[in-house]
């Protein structure tokens, strides 16, 4: 089985102090602490990165893709913006399932576009750091577990 890949895009390393009512108090490394501990119970490997940097998600999903990888993608507000990932999805043709912290369909209109979702395989939102945990549920079919 290859390695889990959960990906980051810009500011999510200033969670925890960042808009914490929006984005909840975990910091990303409570969430890879997270992520470490369910992919250790699966026996699976773990590669967790954050970036601020576009080309750095497209180096990383075509690297994921190339490993046959699943891919636990939140990309930030590239989401809203970025043609690139949306086509390095579709040309890596890794499975990624699309994460948010917070319900960006509940949140300004500028994010309720999403250039991940049309090639993503799911989409999660709003549950917090849950929404990794979700993820990786929902990559594995088990019954989730909060944070
Ligand atoms: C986010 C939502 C995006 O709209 C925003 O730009 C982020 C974080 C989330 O996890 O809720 O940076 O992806």
């Amino acid at each position: 089985m290859p390695a889990v890949h959960v990906i980051n895009g810009p500011n999510l390393n200033l969670l925890g102090a960042r808009e914490p009512s929006v984005y909840g108090a975990a910091t990303l490394d409570d969430i890879k602490a997270r992520m470490a501990e369910l992919c250790a119970a699966r026996g699976v490997d773990l590669v967790f990165r954050q970036s601020n940097h576009e080309g750095d998600l497209v180096d990383w999903i075509q690297e994921a893709g190339r490993a046959g990888a699943p891919v636990i993608l939140n990309a930030g507000a590239y989401t809203h913006t970025s043609i690139a990932l949306h086509d390095a999805i579709k040309g890596a043709g890794a499975t990624v399932i699309e994460v948010h912290l917070s319900n960006v369909h509940a949140r300004e209109s500028f994010r309720h576009h999403s250039f991940i979702s049309p090639v993503a395989r799911g989409v999660i939102a709003g549950f917090g750091a849950a929404s990794y945990v979700l993820a990786f549920a929902a990559l594995f079919d088990e019954e989730p577990r909060k944070i």
